[in-house]
């Protein structure tokens, strides 16, 4: 299953967006053009659907309120709009569609409430709402069916879907003081705070495989790199991840996950993710801290790691090596583009003058990035 279509509306910096999806979707824009905004919404819909301490008015109270996510350029229309399908493979026909539309009450205490809530499977539909008991009880209008498990029993498919979406934007000094920092672990842990905990509940067979394979994927990419293990410190029982490098002393001992590079880490992190589940998988800029050579291989280590586990991946962007690879489709590639009338996403294979370039052989990198530079960015360098 994967999120074939996205629609929304006045979602923080976007009037409005209606895109197909892929299985590998890259979002490109320039800074502040939306991209973690567009990611955002996948992670909204994940924090309603979550059957611990989820739901609409967390989910909404934890992005700082209505206010926060609601587009500042709407005018008069005020409601957000969020809108996806679920497909067997894209292109596809829907399997599932699920529709919410969110305003704030007029009156009382201005909370947000549903404007509506609707669920389709094949062609039918199964929850239309406001219905006669919304109606009644406007209060229900407070909470989504999706979020509750005595309403979404005959959609439990699209809520455990959600559920398991997951998002890294792995920040390697929040995992290498994480024992120092302690505690202030964010909800779901998107900066990987927690990175080692997770590895540490795994179970110890999956752990050893998905090592392994990091541990041959880290000699290709890093020189020197040999071994790599999980083990627990002897006194506190704390897991880290040591590793060994073949031109050190022979009795020079392990180095633990503190004394790695930025680069290692996030390159643990991101294979650690690729082969984690199946669930849709969101990126953010995993380029940072990694050479252009590795970045260039990433686009197709994800295309083969999805060809075994089918797992649909958006990944946010900047980087012209991880976009040289000519394996990437137009289709792949939602294009942020600011303009005064706002944010437009467009995917490239549709925009008339990038189509014929991409059909030339040319890169989407090549293509697609110069667009993105500000106009008059020579001038940032002049600055004095
Ligand atoms: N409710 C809102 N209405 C309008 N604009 C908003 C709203 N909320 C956030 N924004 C704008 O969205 C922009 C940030 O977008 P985002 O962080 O998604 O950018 P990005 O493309 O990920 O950038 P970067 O490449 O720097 O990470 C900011 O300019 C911010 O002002
Ligand atoms: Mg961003």
């Amino acid at each position: 299953m994967l999120v074939s279509y996205l629609k929304i509306k006045n979602w923080r910096n976007f009037l409005l967006i209606d895109i197909p999806l892929r299985q590998r979707q890259f979002v490109v824009g320039p800074n502040a053009a939306g991209k973690s905004n567009l990611l955002d919404v996948f992670r909204f819909l994940r924090d309603i659907a979550k059957s611990e301490g989820g739901g609409l008015q967390k989910a909404i109270k934890n992005r700082g309120g209505l206010s926060k996510l609601r587009c500042l350029a709407a005018r008069r229309d005020l409601e957000i709009i969020i809108e996806i399908n679920l497909s067997e493979a894209p292109d596809e026909e829907p399997v599932w569609r699920y529709a919410i539309g969110i305003k704030q009450e007029t009156r009382g205490y201005r909370q947000p409430v549903l404007s509506f809530e609707k669920v389709w499977h094949n062609k039918k539909q199964l929850i239309d709402r406001p219905n006669e008991d919304d109606k009644n009880d406007p209060e229900r209008l407070k909470q989504t069916f999706l979020e509750q498990v005595n309403t979404n029993a005959d959609f439990r498919e699209i809520a455990r879907y959600l559920e398991s979406i997951s998002y890294i934007h792995l920040v390697p000094q929040l995992l290498r003081y994480a024992e120092v920092i302690q505690g202030g672990l964010i909800e779901d842990d998107p900066f990987g705070q927690g990175f080692l905990v997770k590895i540490a509940k795994s179970t110890p067979n999956i752990r050893k495989i998905r090592l392994a394979k990091i541990e041959e994927a880290l000699k290709i990419a890093v020189p020197q790199f040999q071994q790599l293990r999980f083990e627990r410190d002897k006194d506190t029982g704390q897991p880290h991840l040591a590793a060994l490098y073949a031109h050190w002393r022979p009795k020079a001992g392990w180095q633990r996950e503190d004394q790695f590079s930025d680069g290692t880490l996030r390159l643990i992190g991101l294979l650690w993710a690729l082969l984690d589940s199946d669930s849709l998988l969101l990126l953010e800029e995993p380029e940072l801290s990694l050479s252009n050579e590795i970045v260039s291989q990433m686009s197709p280590l994800i295309y083969r790691m999805q060809r075994l586990r089918k797992r649909q991946v958006f990944i946010s962007t900047h980087s012209e090596s991880l976009l040289r690879d000519k394996g990437i489709d137009g289709r792949e590639i939602i294009l942020l583009t600011p303009s005064s009338e706002g944010i437009t996403a467009d995917i490239a294979a549709n925009v008339a003058d990038i189509r014929p370039l991409l059909d030339a052989g040319l890169s989407v990198g090549e293509v697609v990035l110069p667009r993105n530079r500000p106009k008059n960015i020579k001038q940032l360098g002049l600055f004095e």
